[in-house]
């Protein structure tokens, strides 16, 4: 018995695991005009790497091995390979495949052996360019079927790119609960976003469980040299020029104040919204962005809410108030001062909201400019209600940004929208 056990641990243990070692399609993370990011998941420790190149039969393709500088990022579960200098409004053909690594020690490492999945994926750089046309989801909440539904709908409209807006998750402990949302999920277009990029602005309950406080395991920032060092930490924010359309993302982070006793201290949303203030101040003036005909933003937590019930997210220190309805954000006036003025200034037509689960628009009014839309939530049982799965699109045409609620519950568009392009002053 012993013996044989001896010559089992002699072996490499992963040498016994039987089985695939990539276990999911590529999902495409932080689209943007030079850059991509592509993240798998693997069942084992494996030294990832992305095959990436313009032609289609990858005759021109060069490999991106997984991690930054110095050493590659082995990893168990997920793997991230940033791609870096692509070309703006460009498709590009990839591939993914990883090396199975038997790691014992600083000297004793090998690889056991190799796999790449064999479909070639695509995708489109964005840019001047490219098609000005995007598609929103949001407060999925891991409810696999409203999810699905909106994976569905988006590949009719095969838009761009999609904008997560926020609450993919309830509160992960796990990489591997933050795997199955992202890159596995229960439906049945697995490839969801092999070919289809995501951006994503997070939620509130993107933050919650110890899993959710290192996000970037799965959801991968975008490398330091894609934006100036004072701004290392914002790796999700966009600023992205797609045809006639600037498209903004700005994370209104938790729904409850920094000072209230259930966070226990653990959390930094206020200096971190003050930061991304910083950043959109100068996002707003590149070139690219400032000369886009259309401006749009995205944030979880609406910036506006006009029902005097609706706890605006300022009230110190606990959030708590009789005058309101709920004991958290329901909307986010610290971000609406921050950030309103200046998407104001910047001629801002729509801010693509989320987080109450019921769908609304607000007209612009009373000294704002933009619009607002709040996507609607999950649930699936409440017909008559507005509370039922949303998927925004958004496209240029005609010399108007159309807009087009889609409602997932009846199968029908629910409202239509027309902006005009912005003057230019
Ligand atoms: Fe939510
Ligand atoms: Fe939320």
């Amino acid at each position: 018995m012993l013996k044989a056990a001896e010559r089992l641990s002699g072996m490499d243990k992963e040498q016994e695991s039987e089985g695939k070692l990539i276990v999911s399609a590529p999902m495409l993370q932080n689209f943007a005009a030079t850059s991509m990011g592509v993240v798998f998941a693997v069942s084992a420790l494996a030294n990832g790497y992305v095959l990436v190149g313009e032609k289609p039969d990858l005759s021109d393709a060069r490999k991106v091995l997984c991690g930054g500088y110095r050493v590659t990022d082995i990893d168990d579960r997920v793997i991230r390979v940033r791609l870096t200098g692509l070309k703006p409004a460009t498709r590009y053909y990839y591939r993914i495949g990883a090396d199975r690594i038997s790691y014992k020690g600083g000297y004793q490492m090998k690889i056991l052996g190799n796999e790449e999945d064999p479909n070639t994926y695509s995708f489109m750089t964005a840019g001047e360019a490219a098609e000005a046309h995007f598609c929103v989801i949001n407060d999925t909440h891991a409810r696999w079927e409203p999810f699905g539904l909106a994976v569905e709908k988006i590949a009719v409209c095969a838009p761009a790119c999609v904008i997560w807006n926020g609450d993919a998750s309830n509160v992960e402990e796990t990489v591997e609960a933050q795997m199955r949302i992202f890159l596995t999920p229960e439906i049945e277009r697995k490839d969801y976003a092999s070919e289809m990029p995501y951006l994503f602005c997070p939620g509130n309950h993107d933050n919650r469980g110890m899993a959710n406080r290192h996000l970037d395991r799965v959801w991968m920032f975008r490398q330091p040299e894609e934006r100036q060092p004072r701004d290392w930490d914002l790796g999700r924010n966009f600023a992205i020029r797609q045809g006639d359309l600037a498209l903004i993302g700005l994370d209104t982070a938790e729904d409850k104040l920094d000072t209230n006793p259930k966070f226990a201290g653990l959390f930094t949303s206020g200096p971190y919204r003050e930061a991304q203030t910083e950043w959109l101040r100068d996002a707003l003036q590149r070139e690219e962005i400032r000369t886009a005909p259309y401006l749009v933003a995205f944030c979880h937590i609406p910036l506006f809410d006009d029902n005097p019930r609706h706890n605006p997210g300022d009230v110190a220190p606990a959030d708590s108030d009789p005058q309101y309805s709920t004991d958290f954000a329901y909307w986010q006036r610290t971000c609406a001062r921050l950030w309103g003025p200046l998407l104001e200034e910047a001629g801002c037509q729509l801010v693509i909201t989320a987080h109450q689960h019921r769908y609304r628009y607000d007209a612009p009014g009373n000294g704002r400019s933009w619009a607002q839309i709040v996507g609607g939530g999950p649930e699936m049982n409440e017909p008559d209600s507005d509370s039922f799965p949303t998927v925004i699109e958004g496209i240029v045409r005609q010399g108007r940004l159309e807009i087009i609620v889609h409602n997932l519950l009846t199968g029908r568009v629910q409202s239509q929208f027309s902006f005009q392009a912005k003057r230019r002053g």
